[in-house]
């Protein structure tokens, strides 16, 4: 339990620091387009269905202005580990590890119905393998 909420908390840190690389107008942008008001490092990704459809769409919002998302919908898995590199540079243990857990989601990849459900699955499955990661 105490690793878990420690785990999560750093997982926060991790985000937070990642956040702050990017323009806070591409927060500010995402959360009117979508709708979406919470923190998205307060979801459930082991639950799914608990996660509701504005998140989703401010995640593929966000990601579109990182370019991770290509305009077509797609995630461009190379340009995800490039950046990687950029906001972690001079970290290279953190750096392996993003790449490994991208490789890891290219992998898992599949069809999703739109945009905003290819967002989630993939922040989703970056959050579950990071947890792996980290056990
Ligand atoms: C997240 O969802 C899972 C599956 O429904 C549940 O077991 C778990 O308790 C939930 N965690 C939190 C923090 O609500």
């Amino acid at each position: 339990m105490t690793q878990s909420l420690l785990c999560f908390v750093v997982l926060l840190v991790t985000a937070h620091l990642a956040l702050s690389y990017f323009p806070d107008e591409w927060e500010e942008d995402c959360k009117k387009e979508s709708g979406y008001a919470g923190d998205i490092g307060d979801l459930n990704y082991t639950d799914p269905s608990s996660v509701p459809r504005p998140a989703k769409c401010y995640m593929a919002c966000f990601m579109g202005k990182q370019q991770v998302m290509k305009p077509d919908g797609n995630i461009d898995f190379k340009y995800a580990k490039g950046l990687y590199s950029k906001v972690h540079k001079g970290d290279e243990k953190k750096i392996r590890m993003f790449h490994w857990i991208v490789d890891e989601c290219a992998k898992e990849y599949k069809e999703y119905p739109d945009k905003c459900e290819t967002a989630f699955y993939y922040v989703k499955c970056k959050r579950l393998k990071y947890d792996a990661y980290n056990q």
